[in-house]
């Protein structure tokens, strides 16, 4: 949809839109931790398990605002400004799955599960130093979407963990052949902010940060209205060009 830039392709772009959203921080840690648990389902509980197979640690803590278009744990009563928010800033139709992923650890090269490719997030707090990159798919890769996600994501399927049907577990070599070596780091213009980011060309992973930043990543998934979202594409481009990576 928003791939191709200069015969480049685009992996990562800063969104051109106000970033303020009243909500209580205190109220929004609370519900995540408060979901974080209650709220998993199997399938991410299964990626849990998967992740700390193959990497020994799970990076994240999960809240969970809405799935299946379906609010959680009063979701839209106790923040309405957020779901108002994500509509009309973030061009959404409807959500279909909204999650607060708070980052701990240094997370490891990955791609995530927005199934058109293109991805929405916005840091809905975020006082950190920011050491998120971006790696470049090798060609032949790109194309392989089934064995890639086998060896990169530890999304799903749950085999991805069984030695006898991945070669490649723990084992290093797997990026190497997967992955162009160079790092791409992100360059946010704003603190906190919202930014779209291609899961198809490329990987994206974090170094680690320093035991006291803190930040909160909003992932959004839903019917994205297009046209406004096109329009908030161009204008984000035209704005944020020198910050947008091309690989
Ligand atoms: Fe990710």
């Amino acid at each position: 949809m928003f791939q191709t830039v200069d015969n480049k392709t685009l992996v990562f772009l800063p969104y051109d839109i106000e970033t303020s959203i009243e909500f209580d921080r205190r109220n929004l840690e609370e519900f995540i931790l408060h979901t974080s648990e209650e709220y998993m389902d199997e399938s991410h509980k299964r990626h849990l398990d998967n992740c700390i197979t193959l990497h020994g640690y799970y990076p994240w803590t999960f809240g969970w605002g809405i799935r299946d278009y379906v609010p959680l744990a009063g979701f839209d009563k106790k923040f309405p400004n957020i779901i108002d928010y994500i509509k009309d800033k973030l061009c959404l139709r409807r959500i279909r799955k909204l999650t607060f992923v708070k980052q701990q650890e240094e997370v490891w090269p990955h791609q995530d599960a927005d199934e058109d490719g293109w991805a929405i997030r916005m840091h809905i707090w975020n006082d950190t130093q920011d050491r998120m990159y971006f790696q470049k798919v090798r060609p032949e890769f790109a194309e392989k979407k089934d064995l890639k996600n086998k060896i990169i994501t530890g999304l799903e399927p749950p085999w991805i963990a069984d030695p006898n049907i991945n070669p490649y577990i723990g084992s290093e070599i797997m990026y190497d052949e997967i992955l162009f070596p160079e790092k791409h780091y992100a360059n946010f213009p704003l603190r906190k902010g919202a930014w779209g980011f291609s899961n198809r060309w490329a990987v994206h992973g974090t170094d680690k940060k320093l035991p006291n930043e803190q930040k909160c990543i909003m992932v959004i998934y839903g019917d994205k209205d297009i046209d406004r979202l096109r329009l908030l594409h161009n204008r984000s481009y035209e704005k944020y060009k020198d910050f947008s990576i091309t690989l």
